[in-house]
């Protein structure tokens, strides 16, 4: 039976600062003129109290924002099981970005440049959870060896993002890229499946399987 893996391989505020320094008298002592250079750093001037409410405002809306887009992509994750099946649901993700990327000609730059930074994000996210959770965990359970040996893969997978950045998407060899590149995500992908991760899950409790799904969780969601 085909496994999983083998199945999918197909201000500052210059302009405020400067006019508190211009009401300033020029015949101040030294001392004065320090006190008040201290106190002009952190002086927004009268006018600026509505300016720096809506700035705080506009802070406050963008934080809920990204809050709400966060909670709803890694609550979407969060129903997706145990850390081996959310991470494995990440694997399907990005090579699926990568199968559209394959699908792209040389005329398609824009969609090549968007495609490679969704898969930049995604890989990112992804190999923090690893790198920040997993693969320690996975050290602590005598799984050195797959750990180092995962971990270094990530910095080959860093290397192709790089390479792909500085060739540009209308090089004549970027879908020869991109495809070696899927190769490596894919059996970088089948080894943590099929070996390391049930490796050390079966070897897991429940309660230490749940925390560490709660630390991937957490994780994803301020990487997301
Ligand atoms: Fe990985
Ligand atoms: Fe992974």
């Amino acid at each position: 039976m085909a496994t999983r893996t083998q199945t999918r391989q197909s201000n500052r505020s210059t302009s405020s600062r400067g006019s508190s320094r211009g009401d300033q008298s020029e015949n101040r002592s030294s001392s004065e003129n320090r006190s008040s250079e201290s106190r002009s750093a952190f002086s927004w001037g009268e006018n600026a109290g509505p300016l720096l409410g809506a700035a705080l405002a506009g802070v406050a809306i963008g934080f809920a924002a990204n809050y709400g887009r966060k909670a709803l992509m890694q609550g979407m994750e969060a129903a997706a099981g145990d850390w081996d099946e959310i991470l494995a649901a990440e694997h399907d993700m990005a090579l699926a970005i990568f199968d559209k990327m394959l699908a792209t000609d040389e005329t398609q730059t824009f969609k090549r440049k968007m495609l490679l930074m969704k898969l930049t994000h995604a890989l990112d996210k992804h190999a923090h959870q690893e790198e920040m959770v997993v693969y320690p965990a996975l050290r602590e359970a005598n799984q050195t060896t797959d750990a180092d040996q995962l971990e270094g893969e990530h910095g080959y997978i860093k290397t192709y993002i790089y390479e792909l950045n500085e060739m540009g998407p209308a090089s004549p060899t970027w879908l020869e890229k991109v495809r070696e590149f899927r190769g490596l995500v894919s059996r970088h992908a089948h080894m943590e499946e099929e070996e390391a991760f049930p490796t050390f899950k079966q070897a897991l409790t429940p309660e230490q399987n749940a925390r560490i799904t709660s630390l991937v969780n957490r994780d994803g969601f301020w990487m997301a």
